[in-house]
């Protein structure tokens, strides 16, 4: 047992193609449905166009043009001492459509070209499959994941990445967040994931069970032929944990915190045990679910299952059943609330804030399924402000991070957790998923560019990024 973080410990930081590349309809690459969401702002959903719109903004459209930019900031990420960066790997950069035969070589290259200079620069590549992002063309042929055409479309998009690229990159992840199955705007489009509009609501929840399922047997058999390429790589799933506390410990809360965190742990369930778990059994039973599953995509998920358990922690949540405290109902718990944890600040988002939460996940999560854990995200969205001198005096993060890592140090200290690495999000300055915002920035690495495009894309270092050095330098003992 360690008693420190071991000497091959991954520090490193991580982005998202479609919000950070640019270069959307360039060398050959095809739409994506990341390519057609407008920018949208703090409390403002962004909407999904039908196709692109003229006039309308698209923050994915340009990013920071990481396309272009790659090699500098490369030498930043060298410079602060990463060991690790996590990107992904633009689909339709591949695969403009998602059905042709041979796939686009301009794109192979484009990452040949990244991939080379990280390893140079002695920074390990950990790559997404699909970091919600697919070719709209599969949106609009097949309805996304929720037609089992598209499982194969995905496998040998997979299938060709891993084959090109398996003397470079060692960790995989399969989907970003399988189990975020939302883009927050119209509760009707699923689109993150799944790339789904659905037309009737009362349908919704069966849908996605179906979708979801379906992106599991593809992230099944894409590890299957991953493993025949190269059986040393090392692939893993990708969950977003936001653990459910119990309000009070009226036995009533700990059951609805048990029964809201099963949702969580469904898709994490199937990717590590290879079963689909009699409590989704019973739930769709006694909602007359028909999930469809063949015997042959059962044994798919029984053979596929993952090395590790990646996942992004941000925040917790809380519920409760209790009638006098307030909250916003939960559809799936009935009478069950999300409630404001009452020992936990929000950031500026309303995203609560708590370091402790990460150590909660990094021990129930490892003790449900005891395999290694990485955690590929963290991170605080936050208003910078530059300062004359170009810098961003950036405590608030540094104070986040250095708590998070501290919590992460315990896990695996203390309890005996295997961390396999820290690639705190958006490492540099990108466009938000969530609001389309450049200005909810997460960075230690300024980009200079406003929420309406404006901007030189100069890179500035923030007080961050020096602290963020000195712990990578001292293994995580000076934070
Ligand atoms: C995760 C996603 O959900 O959270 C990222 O994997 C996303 O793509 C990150 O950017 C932070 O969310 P947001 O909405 O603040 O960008």
């Amino acid at each position: 047992m360690t008693n420190k973080i071991g000497d091959n410990f991954l520090w490193g930081g991580a982005i998202a193609a479609h919000q950070a590349e640019g270069a959307w309809n360039i060398e050959g690459k095809g739409l994506s449905i990341a390519d057609v969401m407008t920018a949208g702002g703090n409390g403002i959903p962004r909407k999904i166009t039908q196709g692109v719109i003229e006039g309308e903004y698209y923050p994915n459209h340009e990013a920071i043009d990481f396309y272009h930019h790659y090699k500098e900031d490369i030498e930043l990420f060298k410079e602060l001492g990463l060991k690790c960066f996590r990107t992904s790997i633009a689909w339709s950069r591949i695969f403009p459509k998602g059905v042709e035969e041979e796939p686009n070589e301009a794109g192979l290259l484009y990452y040949d070209r990244l991939f080379d200079t990280l390893i140079e620069h002695g920074i390990e590549p950990v790559i997404t499959l699909s970091h919600f992002e697919m070719p709209y063309y599969i949106y609009e042929k097949f309805g996304g994941f929720s037609n089992k055409e598209v499982i194969p479309l995905f496998v040998k998009f997979a299938t060709c990445v891993f084959e090109r690229y398996k003397d470079k990159v060692t960790y995989w992840m399969t989907f970003n967040e399988i189990n975020n199955q939302a883009d927050g705007q119209d509760p009707l489009h699923v689109w993150t994931n799944s790339a789904m509009i659905i037309e009737d609501e009362t349908k919704k929840e069966e849908l996605v069970f179906q979708a979801g399922i379906n992106e599991l047997i593809a992230s099944a058999a894409a590890v299957i032929e991953g493993k025949k390429i190269n059986p040393d790589f090392q692939i893993g799933c990708m969950m977003a944990y936001v653990p459910v506390y119990p309000y009070s410990c009226n036995p009533e809360d700990m059951m609805a915190s048990v029964k809201a965190n099963e949702r969580r742990f469904f898709y994490n369930d199937i990717h590590a045990r290879g079963k689909v778990p009699t409590y989704a059994l019973k739930y769709w039973a006694e909602k007359n679910y028909q999930i469809d599953i063949s015997k042959e995509e059962l044994a798919i998920l029984k053979e596929g299952t993952v090395d590790y358990i990646g996942f992004s922690y941000y925040m917790s949540g809380t519920i409760s059943t209790l009638e006098e405290i307030e909250g916003q109902a939960t559809e799936d718990i009935q009478q069950a609330k999300i409630v404001k944890n009452p020992y936990i600040e929000v950031s500026d988002w309303g995203w609560p804030i708590d370091e402790v939460g990460l150590r909660y996940v990094l021990n129930t999560v490892y003790q449900r399924y005891d395999l290694p854990m990485f955690i590929v995200e963290n991170g605080f969205g936050a208003y910078d402000q530059l300062t004359e001198d170009n810098t961003v005096h950036d405590d608030y993060r540094v104070e986040y991070l250095s708590k998070h890592i501290e919590q992460m140090k315990k896990a695996i200290v203390e309890d005996g957790v295997p961390v396999i690495g820290y690639t705190p999000w958006g490492v540099i300055d990108i466009v938000s998923f969530g609001s389309g915002e450049m200005e909810k920035r997460y960075g230690m690495i300024y980009v200079d560019k406003d929420n309406e495009g404006n901007g030189t894309l100069q890179r500035l270092k923030k007080d961050s990024f020096s602290w963020y050095q000195k712990v990578i330098e001292t293994n995580g003992e000076k934070l």
